[in-house]
């Protein structure tokens, strides 16, 4: 057997490809508790897609010690005049970090300590994000094109979703005058 081997998963032409990709996609009607205008949110097709993420898992879940790979992709859009997002999670173990990279379109990196303070961090191709451990994350898309990046998590750290579908952030990311505006909600 050859020492050279090929690579287990490649991206090239913004294509995630390789044995165990693991494709979902969040559509309005998987979202409505994460938008602020539920008014503006029943007026829209529930069918509309949001986001969509790839990822690879090498190791099984819960497994200390391995690394996981994704690749979010979300659409430009709004509800309202809040922009597209991500659900948000803290991870189910609290103290687990995670690094997004930006690969194409703009948007906001939106974070939020267990006190509930909330800021944000502006996200364009080649901005590299570090989520310190117990910081809720999520990501919206403030451009008009599609907003991706690439994640890398410890595959031990779990989602916890229920948090932010119960509580929320303690500021929302609104559209106005055309800019992105973090306002408290
Ligand atoms: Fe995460």
């Amino acid at each position: 057997m050859s020492s050279i081997l090929e690579p287990g998963i490649t991206f090239i032409n913004k294509e995630l490809k390789g044995k165990n990709i693991d494709r979902i996609d969040r559509r309005l009607k998987n979202l409505k508790d994460i938008f602020f205008d539920k008014t503006a949110l029943e007026k829209m097709d529930p069918e509309t897609v949001v986001y969509e993420v790839e990822s690879y898992f090498p190791v099984e879940h819960d497994i200390e010690g391995g690394l996981f790979y994704g690749i979010t992709y979300i659409h430009p859009g709004t509800v309202g005049n809040e922009y597209f997002m991500t659900k948000g999670h803290f991870h189910k173990i609290r103290n687990r970090g995670e690094f997004y990279c930006t690969l194409q379109g703009e948007g906001m990196l939106i974070l939020m300590d267990e006190n509930r303070n909330t800021w944000a961090e502006k996200m364009y191709p080649g901005s590299i994000h570090y989520i310190k451990g117990n910081t809720a994350h999520r990501t919206a898309n403030t451009g008009n094109t599609i907003l991706s990046f690439s994640a890398f998590w410890p595959s031990d750290a779990g989602h916890d979703y229920a948090t932010i579908s119960e509580q929320g952030f303690s500021k929302i990311l609104v559209q106005r005058q055309g800019k992105p505006e973090l306002i408290s909600r």
